[in-house]
């Protein structure tokens, strides 16, 4: 597939099956204002209907800003009917890039405030860079997050935690990031692009319809009683040994082979 070109993001297949978004937004760190909201949803629908997708990687165009946040400037004048709607056009956006059935990965170049950190936090996990700021500053322009972070960042991060960084909108670094389980790992801002496309070609050799199945699992047990969750699991493991890949798998690992798995 070609993706379709955009003013304010870039989608590009690096690789096969390794989708890359950068959203490029320059004049306002790469804020996210309707029309790019509206782009965004563009290339998430692409990657929904991309039955050979493997993984999604996440960025934000130059080294100063992943996504500095929604855009001030437009939300400004906004009535609160207006406010709800653009909140719910982003919520409902991040609920999908959440539900897409390949790994997302969150390559955070700067500042991820606001809207920002929520999409990363939207997806399953964070690469900084060194200069990797984290936030929601919101507290500091009169209103709440509204792109997920009162839910996401406390069931991300220990909830303490979340709720300081909820109500001080304090900046966070890229250090503190990963000990607080904000970002899963620190990179040169130089090694990112690299970094990612290298976790996403791991994902990428490993049984795809077991990787799509481990992310079901789990996005389908998150707030079931753990009995349920696990069977969900049970389920799902159930179905792989339907699965040509299982067969492949094992037998690659008993003829110690790498296994060439079709995703069948
Ligand atoms: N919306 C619109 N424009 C923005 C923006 C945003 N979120 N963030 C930065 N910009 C614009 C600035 O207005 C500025 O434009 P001009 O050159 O036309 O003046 C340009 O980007 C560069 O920004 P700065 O000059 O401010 O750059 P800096 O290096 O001095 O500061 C910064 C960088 C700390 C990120 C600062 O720009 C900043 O604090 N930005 C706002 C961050 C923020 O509050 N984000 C949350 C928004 S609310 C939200 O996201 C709600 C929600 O949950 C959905």
């Amino acid at each position: 597939m070609t993706p379709a070109p955009c003013q304010n993001l870039l989608h590009e297949i690096p690789e096969p099956g390794i989708h890359l978004i950068t959203v490029s937004r320059p004049r306002a760190l790469n804020a996210l204002d309707t029309r790019t909201l509206e782009e965004l949803a563009g290339a998430i629908a692409a990657v929904e209907q991309d039955g050979d997708a493997r993984a999604l990687l996440i960025t934000g165009a130059g080294e100063k800003a992943f996504v500095a946040g929604a855009d001030i400037a437009q939300m400004q004048a906004l009535t609160p009917e207006a406010a709800r709607a653009f909140s719910l056009r982003a919520t409902r956006l991040f609920l999908r890039i959440e539900a897409l059935p390949v790994p997302v990965i969150a390559l955070v170049n700067g500042y991820a405030l606001g809207g920002g950190c929520e999409l990363a936090l939207a997806c399953d996990w964070i690469v900084a860079a060194d200069n990797a700021v984290f936030g929601q500053p919101e507290v500091n322009l009169g209103i709440p997050p509204g792109f997920g972070g009162t839910q996401r960042l406390p069931r991300r991060i220990a909830p303490g935690k979340a709720l300081e960084l909820l109500f001080t909108g304090r900046h966070v670094k890229a250090d503190e990031a990963v000990a607080i389980g904000l970002a899963n790992e620190k990179v040169a801002g130089t090694e990112l692009r690299a970094r990612g496309l290298a976790l996403a070609q791991v994902v990428a050799a490993r049984g795809p319809l077991a990787v799509r199945a481990v992310k079901q699992a789990w996005r389908r047990g998150q707030g079931l009683p753990l009995e349920a969750a696990c069977e969900v699991e049970s389920d799902l493991f159930a179905l792989a040994f339907a699965t040509a890949d299982q067969k492949e798998g094992m037998q690659a690992f008993l003829d110690k082979r790498a296994p060439r798995f079709t995703a069948r």
